[in-house]
């Protein structure tokens, strides 16, 4: 049932009393980088490899210099497959104008750029009263400090390791500082937001991004770029498992 879905079981909160991180943390693959032919067969591929969060780019060709999808594509997407968890992360000017009708479309999660809005707090809430998550987000150049004041209204933060508009990009090395300084101040200030990472995210820089503090992983290329995207997710966790953290 697409249009203001009940906040999905899916979607869990950080706890910020508890000293362990999540055993895992949660793949969101993205779409951006998958069939687009074929969107049932490959939203089934992330299903059955248990991925369960769908990273959904929606690009403008203004604030990033390419265009990808609006309401109705992912409309159809969640109708297809109504059980998986929406992670929309919108890479557009005026976010405020579109919101609803990703809302309506089904979206879980609606993530805005910071850069993109004069009134955060006012424009968290009101997606907020979409029924949806929300999520606030920041291209690698804006500092931490800009949105700290914000971070009581969102369930999720998306560091963008690398400069949005395209898939298949190197991680920026440097983002990592600013993942590691969300997770101390959401620990020191007991909030419960998620801290996601995406752009250059494979099985080397995965293991560096969880380190720093980052618990959901967005990655494109390196999930539908191989071939099988179960065996692909399986050496990744396995990989993040054996890691000490
Ligand atoms: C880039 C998008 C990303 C992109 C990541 O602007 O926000 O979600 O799909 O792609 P990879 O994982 O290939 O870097
Ligand atoms: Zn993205």
């Amino acid at each position: 049932m697409p249009g203001k879905r009940r906040p999905s079981a899916i979607f869990k909160p950080f706890n910020p009393n508890r000293t362990t991180r999540f055993a895992l943390p949660d793949i969101a693959p993205s779409m951006l980088s998958s069939d687009f032919a074929s969107p049932d067969r490959e939203l089934a591929r992330c299903r059955r490899a248990n991925a369960k969060w769908i990273h959904i780019d929606v690009m403008d060709g203004h604030f990033v210099p390419n265009i990808t999808l609006g309401p109705p594509i992912l409309k159809r997407w969640v109708e297809a497959k109504p059980d998986l968890f929406y992670d929309t992360h919108l890479m557009i000017e005026n976010p405020m104008a579109y919101a609803n009708a990703f809302a309506d479309a089904g979206a879980n999660l609606i993530t805005i750029h910071f850069e993109t809005t004069s009134r955060p707090r006012r424009d968290l809430r009101s997606i907020k009263r979409l029924g949806v998550r929300v999520g606030i987000t920041i291209k690698p150049r804006t500092p931490v400090k800009r949105i700290l004041p914000f971070l009581n209204e969102v369930d999720l933060v998306l560091v963008m390791t690398v400069e949005p508009g395209f898939g298949g990009q190197k991680i920026i090395p440097t983002t990592l500082n600013k993942v590691r300084e969300l997770d101390l101040f959401r620990r020191h200030e007991k909030l419960a937001y998620r801290l996601q990472v995406d752009g250059g995210i494979n099985i080397e820089t995965a293991s560096l991004a969880v380190a720093a503090g980052a618990d959901v992983l967005v990655a494109g290329n390196s999930i539908f770029g191989k071939g099988d995207v179960s065996t692909y997710l399986k050496s990744l966790r396995e990989r993040l498992g054996s890691k000490p953290r």
